[in-house]
């Protein structure tokens, strides 16, 4: 029998090499929403004060929104690629000065594996926010325990009724981990795509279905003993 000769050309999105290699290319991106929609989400679930810990951060403008906008609580970002940790550090020194880095509120980037943040304390943390990380480890297997591991890691981190709020482009991101008596979950959407409609070369529109993105906010329920 012939073998059949396919073409994929599918993005590895849970390789570490496929992020190293995009990061040695592009200076920065912003997966799912950007700060203009991100914002009114996280007046809602955030103080100004709040320590913020941002993972799988790459190499998005967001921590740098944040503390233009006068967050002036703990902001860490961790990604495990090096490469966009030294970039984001080398990016933040041309654009803010050395007293505003030096500040305890200008954010910090770190290496680190998300699933296994030994660096990071026990409830150290009162919002945890993940766009579209959870997205990439998804891929990583079939049958959840990367993000098993990721949830369990950020309910140790996260602060006894402190937040995780995970940006998602798909609705079921979530429904096969078991939560109850972890998480308190809502789940909001957001439409993202701003024109429905393409225009067509020929005399035809057509007409495209809307699309969303998933908001879903876990506020921790403290363990008892
Ligand atoms: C889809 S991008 C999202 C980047 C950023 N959060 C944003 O909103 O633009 C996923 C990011 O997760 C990082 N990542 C994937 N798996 C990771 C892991 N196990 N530990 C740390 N970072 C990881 C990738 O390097 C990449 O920067």
């Amino acid at each position: 029998m012939a073998a059949l000769n396919v073409n994929v050309n599918a993005v590895s999105y849970d390789s570490k090499d496929y992020w190293v290699s995009r990061f040695e290319r592009e200076e920065s991106f912003e997966w799912l929403l950007d700060y203009v929609k991100l914002k009114p989400v996280l007046e809602k679930h955030c103080c100004k004060s709040n320590s913020i810990l941002n993972l799988g951060c790459g190499n998005s403008l967001i921590p740098l929104h944040l503390y233009d906008e006068g967050y002036y609580g703990h902001s860490l970002n961790l990604d495990y690629c090096e490469n966009v940790i030294q970039n984001m550090r080398d990016f933040a020194e041309t654009r803010y000065s050395p007293e505003q880095m030096s500040q305890e509120c200008f954010p910090k980037w770190a290496v680190a594996d998300v699933t296994d943040m030994k660096q990071v304390k026990n409830c150290s943390f009162d919002v945890v926010f993940d766009k579209s990380t959870a997205d990439c480890l998804a891929c990583l297997d079939n049958d959840g325990s990367a993000l098993r591991l990721y949830e369990s890691e950020i309910y140790r981190v996260c602060k006894d009724n402190g937040c995780w709020i995970s940006i998602s482009y798909s609705k079921h991101r979530w429904e096969n981990l078991d939560f109850r008596n972890k998480w308190l979950l809502t789940v909001d959407s957001v439409e993202c795509s701003d024109d429905n409609v393409l225009q067509s070369d020929t005399s035809f529109n057509i007409a495209r279905p809307k699309q969303y993105q998933y908001i879903f906010i876990f506020k921790k329920i403290p363990q008892t003993l």
